[in-house]
C-alpha cells in the first residue's frame, strides 16, 4: 500500500500503509498538575506498512500479533460517518463557533482548563487570553471532537500537522489512549467505507469503544480491568 491510507481490517488491526511515521505521545501535566501538555517519548523505526492493534490483547502493542484471533471483544465498526459539522452541537461565541460531537471524545481532557471550552467560547469577555486558550484547548483535543472555526471568516482553526500517527500513553490517567492520527490521512472501513477526511481523529486500540473504529473514552475504564497489554 504505497498511499498514505488506514484500512480497518474485518475483525482485525487497522494496516497502516505509506510510509507514515510512528511515534508514542504522552499526555502529561505542569508542575502544578494544571495545564496539560503533549510530549513525545519514542520514534517507532519507519516501515512502509504495518499493523495496529485494535483489540487491546495483543503482547507486541502497539502492533498487531494476531491475538485478535481469540479476542473476546466485538470489532464491529459502528460510527456514525455523516461529516463532523453536520452533526455537531454548536457553540457560538463573539468572535469564535465551536463545533462539538460529545460521542467522539476520547478523554484527553485538554478542554477542562480555565472554566472549559465551551464557556471560554460563550462568555463575553475583554481578556485577550481567553479566546488564544480556547483555541488552544480545542487545538490539543485528539480527536477532533472539538473543532474551532473564526466566526468572521469561516474558517477551521487546525493545528499544522503533517500526516503522521502516534498512540498516546495517558500519564495523568494512567493508562494507554487511543491512536491519534494527525493530518488528513484516509482511514477506510473494513467495507470499503471512506470516513470523512480529518486533521484529527483519535482511534480505538483497546478494543472497547462503542463508536468503533473512533475512541470514546472507554480506555480509561479498562484501566481497572485485567488488560493490560496495550
Ligand atoms: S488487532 Fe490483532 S492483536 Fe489486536
Amino acid at each position: 500500500m504505497k498511499e498514505k491510507r488506514i484500512k480497518i481490517i474485518k475483525d482485525g488491526p487497522y494496516l497502516v500503509g505509506g510510509n507514515i511515521p510512528l511515534a508514542k505521545e504522552k499526555i502529561t501535566e505542569d508542575e502544578k498538575g494544571y495545564l496539560l501538555k503533549w510530549e513525545k517519548i519514542a520514534d517507532f523505526p519507519k516501515q512502509e506498512t504495518h499493523s495496529l492493534c485494535r483489540c487491546g490483547e495483543s503482547k507486541n502493542a502497539p502492533f498487531c500479533d494476531g491475538a485478535h484471533m481469540k479476542a473476546s471483544c466485538d470489532l464491529i465498526e459502528t460510527a456514525d460517518n455523516a461529516s463532523l459539522k453536520s452533526r455537531a452541537e454548536k457553540i457560538e461565541g463573539e468572535e469564535l463557533v465551536l463545533f462539538d460531537v460529545p460521542k467522539l471524545c476520547a478523554a484527553g481532557h485538554f478542554c477542562t482548563r480555565a472554566g472549559g471550552a465551551w464557556d471560554l467560547v460563550r462568555t463575553k469577555s475583554d481578556d485577550p487570553e481567553k479566546n488564544k486558550i480556547a483555541i488552544q484547548e480545542a487545538c490539543d483535543c485528539p480527536s477532533g471532537r472539538l473543532v474551532m472555526v473564526d466566526k468572521k471568516t469561516g474558517q477551521e482553526i487546525e493545528p499544522g500537522f503533517e500526516p503522521s500517527i502516534s498512540v498516546v500513553e495517558d500519564e495523568v490517567a494512567g493508562v494507554s489512549g487511543p491512536i491519534w492520527v494527525k493530518g488528513k490521512i484516509q482511514i477506510e472501513g473494513s467495507d470499503g467505507t471512506l470516513y470523512e477526511l480529518r486533521n484529527r481523529v483519535a482511534l480505538c486500540r483497546c478494543g472497547q469503544s462503542n463508536n468503533k473504529p473512533f475512541c470514546d473514552g472507554s480506555h480509561i475504564a479498562v484501566r481497572f480491568s485485567d488488560n493490560q497489554n496495550i
